[in-house]
């Protein structure tokens, strides 16, 4: 039997028996979103006194806090992003655009795990022929791994508390639906309803989950987002179209560090691990040329060497243009402000483009100074010194200040053969890292004499 919807508005929280354009309470307009009826509370409740029956407060320090158990998914890199391998009754969400290599990736990882314990994979978009056709061309060990191609949770669900999987991949949370919703499959609320049920199966039974969500031009609304705070980790899947290279970073993880990367290239042999990643990100120019500085970046718990190039252009426009691929934008125009304000450079008339080489995306502060330097080197048409790699945050005030694990990126840098580093003096290593010559400086102006004028 079904049990009865009503219809919740995402504003207010009203509750409706029928759908209406716009929310009889607060007024809103399509705010109204499908829900399965809660149960009405219990009629006898009778104060506070009895109503922790059951549950049980207790001390922190007689909790067991065994480290959970970890198994490898045969892919390193994917290992590295869960936070050292998968955690037994972990729910997982992979997100990323269609056709970047999510199922290919879990095929593989699910075919590994298969090996170890008993794995199934559960689709909603491929035939089990399509699947088991592209698992035998990659060459994977899938013997033992089981195919379901169906769509109906319920259904699901019941199939996996009898064949008792422990580990399930879900591909893709947007084809599968509830039965005790009327709604299509894919919109919002069963894409919601559907992974609240999934991941009560496996905080159950101890199954870890696999959940493929597609991000969608609407991706805040029907994509993976509205599960985030659902599941234990997501994991993003970034590349640019065109390149081989693919990115998995860590967006939350209960188990681990965020903004863990994980890099992989796509072949025609499936998904391949990159364990050197700096060398895809630095395009070795022959010669030094101008626009281009090498940062240090460090994402999640390693460090990573990417170029950063910039172009600055006498611009035809009133209204300069500002465009930053892989960095935030607006941190772009607060770097110009500061570059003007205590470097004395102006760049109102000129187009500013900036680019991070490898489609790979930089989020921390430590970009800063080599951003400034790309631009400056490209305003002056100068090469910055053959050899010399750079980071560091940029303060409003003009002084550079520290960022995280100085020393490791130091020595990263030199393990790539650079030998100069500009550093922020409070990340200067305290003994001399072989083979490389820190530069630390404290403002802005001191970092702008690495051009030698
Ligand atoms: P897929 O994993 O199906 O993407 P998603 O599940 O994220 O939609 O990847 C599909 C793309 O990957 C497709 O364009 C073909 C490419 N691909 C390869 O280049 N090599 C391979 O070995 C495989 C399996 C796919
Ligand atoms: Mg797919």
């Amino acid at each position: 039997m079904k049990s009865k919807t009503r219809y919740v508005c995402r504003e207010c929280g009203a509750s409706h028996p029928k759908w209406a354009g716009q929310c009889g309470d607060c007024g809103a307009w399509n705010t109204l979103e499908e829900a399965v009826a809660e149960k009405p509370a219990n009629p006898r409740f009778a104060g506070y006194a009895g109503a922790g029956e059951g549950a049980k407060v207790v001390a922190l320090s007689q909790v067991s806090a065994a480290e959970a158990e970890r198994t490898t998914t045969g892919l390193p890199e994917l290992d590295r992003v869960l936070g050292g391998g998968l955690v037994q009754g972990s729910v997982v969400l992979i997100g990323g655009d269609p056709g970047i290599g999510k199922s290919t990736l879990l095929i593989q990882a699910l075919a590994s795990l298969s090996e170890r314990m008993p794995a199934l994979y559960v689709s909603g978009e491929e035939s089990a022929e399509q699947i088991a056709l592209r698992a035998r061309r990659l060459g994977l060990p899938a013997e033992r791994l089981e195919l379901l191609t169906e769509t109906c949770v319920e259904r699901i669900l019941a199939l996996a508390a009898r064949h008792r999987p422990r580990v399930m991949v879900m591909d893709s949370i947007q084809t599968f639906y509830s039965e005790q919703l009327s709604s299509a499959p894919g919109s919002v609320s069963q894409v919601r309803e559907s992974a609240a049920q999934l991941v009560r199966h496996a905080k159950g039974s101890g199954t870890s989950l696999f959940l493929v969500g597609h991000v969608t031009k609407e991706g805040a609304l029907a994509g993976p987002r509205v599960l985030e705070h659902m599941v234990d980790t997501v994991l993003y899947f970034e590349g640019e179209a065109g390149s081989q290279v693919r990115l998995v970073r860590a967006i939350k993880n209960r188990f681990g560090a965020v903004n863990e990367l994980g890099v992989f290239a796509m072949t025609d042999k499936g998904l391949k691990q990159v364990s050197n990643p700096s060398a895809i990100f630095l395009s070795r120019h022959q010669a030094q040329v101008a626009g281009s500085a090498i940062l240090v970046t460090r994402e999640g718990t390693r460090p990573l060497l990417v170029e950063v190039q910039a172009l600055v252009d006498q611009s035809p426009l009133g209204n300069p243009r500002r465009v930053a691929l892989g960095l935030e934008q607006n941190r772009l125009a607060m770097l110009l402000a500061v570059l003007h304000r205590h470097g004395g450079v102006g760049m109102y008339d000129q187009d500013v483009f900036l680019n991070v080489v490898g489609g790979v995306r930089v989020t921390e502060t430590a970009a800063d100074l080599p951003v400034l330097l790309a631009v400056l080197s490209s305003f002056r048409d100068r090469p910055l010194p053959r050899g010399l790699a750079a980071f560091g945050e940029v303060g409003l005030a003009g002084e550079i200040r520290p960022v995280p694990s100085g020393e490791e990126r130091v020595r990263e840098a030199a393990k790539h053969g650079f030998t100069r580093i500009l550093l922020p003096h409070a990340n200067r290593p305290r003994r001399p890292v072989k083979g490389i010559e820190a530069i630390p400086v404290r403002r802005l102006a001191e970092a702008l004499e690495v051009f030698g004028d």
